[in-house]
């Protein structure tokens, strides 16, 4: 059987080939094999593609020609200085040779390799070029960072080379959160009850998986991010039907039905619709999906409905839980983005009635695809209003916006802004 490190580079390969996260990759590739092996290969690969603009800095270093390798070959040579830099395996271990046979790096640039210091990679840059190099972020990401004036940049890079905080969300139609506290604490967990949210838990250790146990099959509670439960709090409302335009796979919509006994989720995917359905029967909440083009509005508002626009985004905010990511994000994909965003939030605009109010999300950090969308749509009469509960830091437009950050809040990151239709 192939070494988890052999397997943690033909994993972090096929993620970056074919754009697919790393974790739903390893589900389908090593969904037989035994838990360890399994933490050790997704270790490993997070690992290399967190640091992968170091990685490639050292290597280039150490003589490697890496604009000829194929992507594979490369993955193999970034996994072979992870293993060797940054997690202090040594060349004569049989499993790093092997990995360094796959690499096919000649014996002096593996000499040079195991010379270099992690600093040399950065050493001679200032500013952003090092930040760059340090935290192997992309420039145009760090430029959007500073354009946003993202607090305190270099702790927010730190923090997102580590894995995320773990949320979860209490069924509170169900159950208590005391009470899940004590069923599941008899199962070895570890958790501090959330003193900004009241159904919601941070799971501090926990034994076997997270999402096997008892109380998670019988919808006791949902794997969520406190930041994307947050939006559930800011668009309740008593009066009023809820309504996601970009429901799956139902996270916030489940929520809103789990406070307010019932919600309707559109997505364009059927594939989407199938898993708000499946969530929904779990969790025992009432959502009917409706599969569809939300940018031509599917639905009749009436009345006072709450609309949700979470539309697809670049993902930076959650770069502790997909680093890979950083590695294929590109400036277009954030122009194809903004633009499917601002006409969601444009068609729901012009569809709601008055009074409608609309709660606009995003688990990413570029002002076009956030200040920029709401603004965009606030020629239409969407005016911003405030939000409770208010925990991020206040943001465009009025500063009643609010933007969650992984280093301050513990969160992914996140844009979350409510509008009402005047
Ligand atoms: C970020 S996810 C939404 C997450 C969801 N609100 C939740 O809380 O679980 C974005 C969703 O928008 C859907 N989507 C993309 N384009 C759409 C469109 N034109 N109309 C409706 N849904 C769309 C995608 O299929 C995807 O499921």
């Amino acid at each position: 059987m192939e070494s988890p490190w052999m397997a943690a580079a033909r994993l972090m390969a096929e993620s970056l080939r074919r754009r697919v996260s790393l974790k739903s990759l390893a589900i389908s590739m090593y969904s037989r094999a035994p838990r360890g092996f399994k933490a050790e290969v997704r270790s490993v690969a997070v690992g290399a593609v967190r640091n992968f603009m170091l990685l490639d800095r050292l290597l280039l270093l150490a003589g490697a020609n890496i604009e000829s390798m194929s992507l594979e070959r490369l993955c193999y040579a970034r996994v072979l200085a992870y293993l060797l830099k940054l997690r202090g395996a040594s060349l004569n271990d049989p499993k790093v040779g092997e990995v360094a046979r796959a690499s096919r790096l000649d014996g002096r640039s593996l000499k040079m390799l195991g010379r270099l210091e992690v600093e040399d990679a950065y050493a001679g840059l200032e500013g952003l070029d090092k930040l760059s190099i340090k935290y192997s972020m992309p420039m145009w990401i760090l430029e959007s960072l500073v354009k946003v004036g993202a607090p305190r940049l270099e702790p927010l890079l730190r923090r997102l080379q580590r894995d995320p905080s773990r949320w979860i969300r209490v069924s509170t139609h169900r159950v208590t959160r005391e009470e899940l506290v004590r069923r599941l604490s008899r199962r070895g967990f570890k958790l501090k009850a959330d003193s900004d949210l009241d159904d919601v838990l941070q799971v501090l250790s926990f034994k076997g998986g997270i999402t096997e146990t008892p109380e998670y099959r019988a919808g006791l509670y949902h794997v969520q991010d406190k930041a994307s439960v947050l939006v559930g709090h800011v668009a309740r409302s008593e009066v009023g039907v809820h309504v996601d335009l970009t429901g799956g796979p139902g996270g916030k919509i489940t929520h809103l039905a789990q406070l307010e006994r019932y919600g309707v989720a559109c997505d364009v995917s059927m594939a989407r619709c199938s898993s708000i359905r499946e969530l929904a029967r779990r969790l025992r909440v009432a959502v009917d999906a409706v599969l569809c083009d939300s940018r031509l509005p599917p639905l009749r508002l009436r009345g006072r409905s709450i609309v949700l626009v979470d539309p697809p985004c670049t993902n930076l905010g959650r770069l502790c839980y997909e680093p890979e990511v950083k590695a294929w994000m590109t400036e277009d994909m954030v122009r194809e983005f903004a633009k499917l965003q601002r006409s969601l939030l444009r068609a729901a605009a012009e569809a709601a009635p008055r009074g409608t109010v609309v709660v606009y999300s995003v688990c990413t950090f570029t002002r076009d695809e956030c200040e920029r969308v709401v603004e965009d749509a606030l020629s239409l009469g969407l005016e911003p209003v405030d939000q409770r509960p208010f925990i991020g830091e206040a943001a465009a437009p009025s500063r009643k916006a609010q933007r969650l950050y992984p280093h301050i809040h513990d969160t992914a990151g996140f844009y979350i802004a409510k509008l009402v239709k005047v």
